[in-house]
């Protein structure tokens, strides 16, 4: 038997933070070497919220800088843009058919993001989700690696694959039921500002996250200014302290150390000497990741042949689910 199939994405919007890396990308190295993997960057998701044209190729082209730069390893893993295999969106048309609309209006990633788009908010962020279904389905992944805001969107990919099979492939299931991967620690990176808030790249502060392409000088200064409580002495999971709980999670995970030794490292610290170590260990955990990045932006036709070859191998996947799925639904085929 082959082994298991992984797939997960990330938009192009703006930088990573390290919400993405904690939560995700990371997630995607550790365990690659373990599965056959894909991974996408979801440029077609990008334009569910208003987006700038000018920037989506050069954004496109830096997360899957992003990918090599994190330790995405070509010998496990296929990096591709989405876009770039057409069958996402046909998928997507599929599966919208038999996906109730109140499947949609229900998730609540839709109902935070509606709410800031007010009367503009359009039918493409309501089908968001079905267009992430459409990506896991297509590679018949059996795992898919996110952080905890990604759940509900994994639960729905799970009640279409169950609708479709019941409708349309009653003796042999045409799509496979994905299952999330979802880490405990690091799964919800929350803000600097507010630790009751996840780290996003949509919050108007830049304060409120760090960026995979920080300075030395900026994550300095964020961490400096970031929020913390009166409290003196350290410690993890007290619920009246989101920030500190937070903080030395970022802390546990870019240094490498268990939360035990984290937590008697700093039981008897203050903030004062706290925030220069966080701020130090994660400039020097960032660093490779910066420098490795700048070597692959600096050569565009390498990374311009990485996804080519990704796109080849996604798209002849790709491609055969979708030839599966119409011949289900009673699609007279292209001879
Ligand atoms: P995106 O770009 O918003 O997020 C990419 C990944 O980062 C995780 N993440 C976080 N993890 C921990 N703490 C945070 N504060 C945090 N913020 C973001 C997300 O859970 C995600 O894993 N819809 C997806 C993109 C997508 C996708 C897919 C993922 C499209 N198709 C198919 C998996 C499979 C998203 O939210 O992207």
């Amino acid at each position: 038997m082959g082994r298991q199939r992984v797939l997960s994405g990330v938009q192009p919007t703006g930088n990573l933070h390290l919400g993405n890396y904690l939560g995700a990308i990371r997630n995607w190295v550790e365990i690659q070497s373990q599965y056959e993997n894909f991974f996408c960057v979801v440029d077609l998701h990008a334009i569910t919220v208003p987006h700038n044209p000018a920037t989506l190729a050069n954004d496109t082209y830096a997360i899957a800088a992003l990918y090599l730069a994190c330790g995405i390893d070509l010998q496990h893993s296929t990096i591709f843009v989405q876009s770039h295999v057409p069958a996402h969106c046909e998928l997507t048309w599929l599966l919208n058919c038999i996906t109730p609309l109140n499947w949609l209006t229900d998730m609540i990633q839709f109902k935070e993001k509606a709410v800031k788009q007010g009367e503009n908010v359009g039918v493409g962020l309501l089908d968001y989700p079905v267009l992430m279904a459409s990506d896991i389905l297509l590679y018949q992944a059996d795992k898919v690696p996110v952080g905890e805001d990604q759940k509900q969107h994994l639960e729905l990919t799970r009640d279409i694959v169950n609708r479709f099979n019941h409708q349309f492939a009653k003796d042999e299931s045409v799509l496979k039921l994905p299952e999330p991967l979802i880490r405990k620690e690091g799964a919800r990176v929350m803000s600097l500002t507010d630790g009751t808030k996840k780290m996003s790249k949509s919050d108007p502060s830049d304060m409120s996250r760090i960026n995979l392409l920080d300075s030395p000088e900026e994550i300095n200064k964020k961490i400096k200014r970031c929020k913390t409580d009166p409290v003196r002495g350290l410690a993890f999971d007290d619920a009246e302290r989101p920030e500190c709980n937070n903080l030395l999670t970022l802390y546990m995970l870019l240094s490498g150390k268990t939360k035990e030794e984290v937590a008697t490292e700093c039981a008897d610290m203050g903030w004062g000497q706290f925030k220069p170590l966080l701020a130090e260990t994660t400039i020097n955990a960032l660093k490779p990741i910066q420098e490795k990045y700048q070597g692959v932006m600096d050569d565009k036709g390498y990374l311009e042949s990485v996804l080519r070859s990704g796109r080849e191998k996604a798209e002849a996947i790709a491609n055969e689910t979708l030839t599966q799925v119409k011949a289900a639904m009673g699609y007279a085929l292209p001879l």
